[in-house]
């Protein structure tokens, strides 16, 4: 197997691992909602699959992303429209997502270490939780659309 067939299996593994996440962690938060005292047992274990599952993942396409560009000798040649989207518009999507993420996985934890936090409080936090997701995987389906169109 070469290098690069590695690094492409990366890549592939890291974007199934991340976008699934993605998914399943916002309809988790949706379904939370009906069972309010969920909050003091999915939201600690969500928060912690972000940091150590999600952003990891997302992590590990842009790092397979780059050595892919670097090893096919494609850095600073013309490239094809999806190749530049991916690398450009994917990049920043990937950075956004985590920092997004990050922060607000962050911030729940903290709540949720401090005991007078409301439930409606918290439930609002995982929202915005849940609709930083749902944008993400919008954004990531929009470079998987243009990466299999290849568009030129
Ligand atoms: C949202 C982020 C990203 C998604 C959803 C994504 C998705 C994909 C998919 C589905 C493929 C397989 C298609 C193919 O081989 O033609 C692929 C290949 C590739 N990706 Fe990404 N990618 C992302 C980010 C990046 C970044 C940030 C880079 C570079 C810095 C990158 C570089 C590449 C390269 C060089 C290939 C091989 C292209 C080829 O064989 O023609 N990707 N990516």
């Amino acid at each position: 197997m070469s290098m690069q067939a590695i690094v492409y299996f990366f890549h592939i593994t890291g974007l199934a691992i991340w976008l699934g996440s993605l998914i399943i962690f916002a309809l988790q938060l949706q379904q939370m909602r009906h069972y309010a005292d969920q909050q003091e047992t999915l939201l600690p274990s969500l928060t912690k699959l972000v940091k150590w599952l999600l952003n990891p993942s997302a992590f590990i396409v842009l790092v397979s992303g780059v050595a892919l560009i670097l090893q096919m000798g494609l850095m600073g040649t013309t490239k094809p429209f999806y190749l530049n989207y991916m690398e450009q518009f994917g990049g920043v999507v990937i950075l956004l997502s985590m920092i997004v993420l990050f922060i607000q996985a962050r911030g729940i934890q903290k709540s949720l270490a401090k005991s007078q936090t409301s439930k409606h409080h918290l439930q609002a936090k995982a929202r915005n939780f849940a609709i930083s997701m749902i944008g993400s995987t919008v954004l990531i389906l929009s470079v998987v659309l243009v990466v299999s169109m290849k568009l030129v």
